[in-house]
């Protein structure tokens, strides 16, 4: 064990279980975007912020951003972040170790007295699980300059516009691309965040690096029958919209299991009128694809598009799939990767690089500058439920990775961006 690690980690770790007290819902932990409770989790990272000697302020898009300027004006801005927006029944980790372990990182640079020669921000995203809105990752594209006001009218199960729940947030929404960066101010963007998955734990390491992320298409389906009684309509009559889902459903899992790189799932259905004693008139349900390429990713899509029409004219069911949300699949920066790597092996670490496949803001963060990632080992690899757990010590690692690479990052020269920019 550790001592030092343990001593960076233990604040972090109190944090998070702060934070864990601001959630929508009493018992455990939901913090949409834009609630009442990602209100609360603002005011809290703000603070944190300022304590830690940044410059806090709240954007137009409810993202909480944090400066720690450089004597330089004219120096350019490394980015750290993650988010503070959870799914339903969360974990503590996701998202908010990210944020906590930045602010930790920065305050001890900051106290330690170094002079970096670039400025340093700290960014708490508020959109990432894209769980209340079909949107997601809304507030670091709108840092990469990639953000759509399309998306603006995209409405929650209640009915509310994206632009109508940010103006009663207090967001100024005509100024939402003020927030975006120019690739020529911000030099890189590195994230921390728990594995998710199960790898590190089985190497017996705390720590590894992102080389890529996989993409995500997002599908809203709507399946449409009959209503009828359940008592009196014979089977051979019935337009059962449910039972049609439900075969979609299965459809959607073979076409996934019979690719070696896809993962779909289908998280959210629901079946109207939704009475015990009436055949469904139309069921919706959510379909979330992942895969490493993008070329994969759409190829299952199409398939599935097709294999769905077919169940539904078997069936005699009306059918509409409407994508709702694409990410690219993205390669992290092979400087920053190897770069990170280094900072693991001074630190002690074995350098062990892995990809994600979960997204993350760095993927939107990618069109801005280059990327990476630094992921933390999670119990049983279990995220995306309560049970989500790192430890302390794993915790102050991570810190400690991210002050050596910051003090050793040496920021690209104006020939290697205007190259990085003249191949965008
Ligand atoms: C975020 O956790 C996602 O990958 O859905
Ligand atoms: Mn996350
Ligand atoms: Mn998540």
């Amino acid at each position: 064990m550790n001592a030092t690690d343990r001593r960076l980690g233990e604040r972090v770790m109190r944090r998070l279980d702060e934070l864990a007290l601001d959630t929508d819902e009493p018992g455990r932990i939901t913090r949409l975007f834009l609630s009442p409770a990602h209100a609360r989790a603002m005011d809290r990272v703000q603070r944190w912020m300022e304590e830690a000697g940044l410059n806090a302020h709240r954007d137009p898009i409810g993202n909480v951003v944090g400066r720690l300027a450089c004597t330089n004006e004219a120096a350019m801005t490394f980015i750290l972040g993650s988010h503070i927006d959870s799914v339903r029944d969360a974990g503590r980790y996701d998202g908010c170790f990210g944020v906590l372990a930045a602010i930790e990182v920065v305050e001890d640079i900051r106290r330690g007295g170094a002079r970096l020669p670039f400025a340093i921000e700290v960014v708490a995203f508020g959109d990432e699980e894209g769980v209340r809105f079909p949107t997601t990752l809304s507030g670091s594209r709108a840092l990469a300059g990639t953000f759509s006001r399309a998306s603006l009218s995209a409405r929650d199960p209640k009915g509310v516009s994206l632009g109508e729940a940010l103006r009663s947030f207090g967001c100024d929404t005509g100024a939402i691309a003020s927030v975006a960066r120019s690739p020529h101010d911000v030099c890189g963007y590195l994230e921390a965040h728990i594995e998710q998955g199960p790898v590190l734990e089985v190497e017996n390491l705390a720590l590894g690096v992102v080389t890529a992320i996989s993409g995500c298409s997002r599908l809203k389906v709507v399946v449409s029958g009959e209503a009828g009684h359940a008592g009196t309509v014979p089977m051979s009559r019935r337009k059962d919209a449910m039972a049609g889902a439900a075969e979609m459903i299965l459809a959607v899992e073979r076409q996934a299991r019979g690719s070696a790189d896809v993962v779909a799932t289908v998280g959210v259905i629901d079946a109207l009128p939704g009475a015990i004693n009436v055949i469904p008139a139309q069921a919706h349900f959510s379909i979330d694809l992942r895969a490493p390429t993008d070329a994969s990713r759409h190829r299952a899509v199409a398939a599935i598009e097709g294999e769905l029409h077919s169940i539904a004219s078997e069936r005699q069911l009306g059918l509409a799939v409407t994508p709702n949300y694409d990410a690219a699949a993205i390669d992290c920066d092979a400087k920053l990767v190897a770069a990170l790597s280094q900072a693991l092996e001074r630190q002690g670490h074995r350098p062990f690089a892995l990809p994600s496949g979960a997204g993350h803001d760095a993927m939107a963060m990618a069109s801005l500058c280059p990327v990476v990632m630094l992921f933390v080992r999670c119990k049983g690899g279990i995220s995306h439920n309560p049970a989500e757990a790192i430890t302390v010590e794993d915790a102050g690692a991570v810190i400690r990775v991210i002050r050596d690479f910051l003090l050793h990052y040496e920021v690209p020269s104006s020939k290697a961006i205007a190259h990085r920019m003249a191949a965008r």
